[in-house]
């Protein structure tokens, strides 16, 4: 009886304030956010060391995942190290009401969101504290702390109530920022409370969906060509793609189903370099925190003999000579039925910032790196920031698919 009655009254107060009802469709909201390439330890950029770290914790974590969840022993050991990430994404959100702002690294390839590395966590009305401890590792540190949940404020018009987030008492590896924004696949939160290891946290993405204030669980990412240590010049999408920021088609494909790709916004592709072939189909994934491009061992040799490139010890990138540049020929990644080129130019690394990684003024670096295993792994690419400054992408878990499309940077010459 009580509990009709409230219902009703609910009902009624719904009505009176719509009095004429209005069917909204939420539209994918927008959310600009800042590039920074990060200095190494030694002021130079060691996007190798940065890139390798997030590769083993990749590798890693997806092959506990498998373990987990298909009862496959591929378990490898490999040595994750605590370093900055090359390049990180921030962007400022709100915590809490009122909201105090922070600096958060938002992050495809994890999936927790937590506060407290830089700025100490501010409790407000909202704040409750699940009583749970949190821990995550990243290939560029980690942190522990209490789960929390609260309000986050993403935009004005993207306002998530009970988001659940971590409150570090303890990080690594974060300095500048204050924490994450994890936009990656639920599954990744597996693990990282206490009390259950099969628990999943829902994620901003998740909750924005059930919270009805997106329509579908999606996001889309766009960068332009950076050649300077940080700017302004990202946006994410939350909610589907903006189609401003594309040209021509999105193409979408399904999520791959080879492990342990799958576990990440996997999906399977093949290259050519002009018209030999680099990499038959198979799978890898799209990530946004790895800068460069890496694929198979095997592969790699291919680009590089077709190439003429060196293997430069300062950087541990590819180089060749400018005369190599001039001859270098397009390469061609399919994905689906549909193919996407980065010319000579978006194949290299933007030559204002030769210094800056530890290069020289003399040669031009190549983008493309070994992933370190042979084609047939499960991950036999990584799609990182320097292929995705390129083409607009969107992340959609309701539909478990990865969309593609060029952009007015495809083809520009930046670098
Ligand atoms: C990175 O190091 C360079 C010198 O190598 C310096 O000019 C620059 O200000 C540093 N950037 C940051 C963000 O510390
Ligand atoms: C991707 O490649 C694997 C291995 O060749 C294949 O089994 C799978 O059907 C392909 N497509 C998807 C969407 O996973």
């Amino acid at each position: 009886m009580f509990r009709s009655s409230a219902l009703l009254s609910l009902l009624l107060l719904a009505i009176g304030g719509y009095a004429t009802p209005v069917v909204r469709e939420p539209s994918p909201v927008k959310l600009p956010f800042a590039v920074r390439f990060n200095n190494g330890t030694n002021g130079a950029l060691n996007i190798i060391e940065a890139d390798r770290a997030r590769i083993n914790l990749i590798k890693e974590q997806g092959a506990a995942l498998a373990e987990k969840h298909e009862n496959v022993h591929k378990r490898a050991s490999y040595s994750v190290s605590v370093t900055n990430e090359a390049v990180t994404y921030i962007a400022s959100i709100g915590v809490g009401s009122p909201a105090t702002s922070y600096d958060l690294i938002i992050d495809t390839g994890s999936s927790n969101t937590w506060v407290g590395a830089g700025k100490s966590y501010v409790k407000t009305s909202t704040s409750s504290s699940t009583g749970k401890s949190v821990s995550v590792s990243y290939g560029s540190g980690s942190f522990s702390g209490t789960e929390y949940t609260d309000t986050v404020t993403i935009s004005s018009n993207l306002v998530i109530t009970k988001q659940s987030i971590g409150v570090a008492s303890r990080s690594s590896g974060f300095s500048g920022v204050d924490g994450i924004l994890g936009i990656g696949p639920t599954v990744l939160t597996e693990g990282t409370l206490s009390g259950s290891s099969t628990t999943e946290i829902p994620t901003v993405t998740d909750n924005l969906y059930s919270q009805g204030t997106i329509s579908t669980a999606a996001v889309g990412v766009y960068f332009a060509p950076t050649t300077v240590e940080e700017t302004t010049n990202g946006e994410l999408t939350f909610g589907g793609a903006d189609t401003s920021k594309y040209t021509g088609t999105l193409s979408y494909v399904s999520l791959t189903s080879t492990s342990p790709a799958k576990y990440y916004w996997g999906i399977n592709q093949s290259i050519k370099y002009g018209s030999t072939s680099i990499l038959s189909s198979t799978a890898g994934i799209v990530d946004t925190g790895t800068t460069l491009i890496y694929i198979a061992t095997d592969a790699y040799n291919k680009y590089k003999s077709a190439t003429g490139a060196t293997l430069d010890s300062a950087t541990g990138l590819l180089r060749i000579t400018t005369s190599q540049y001039n001859s270098l020929s397009n390469l061609v990644f399919t994905i689906g039925s549909k193919t996407y080129t980065l010319t000579p130019n978006a194949q290299i690394w933007p030559r204002s910032l030769n210094s800056y990684i530890g290069g020289s003024s003399s040669y031009v670096y190549l983008v493309v790196n070994d992933i370190g295993s042979n084609t047939g792994s499960g991950l036999d690419f990584i799609d990182g920031y320097t292929f995705l400054e390129r083409f607009y992408t969107v992340y959609d878990t309701t539909n478990s698919r990865f969309g593609i499309a060029t952009t007015a940077q495809t083809t520009a010459t930046t670098n």
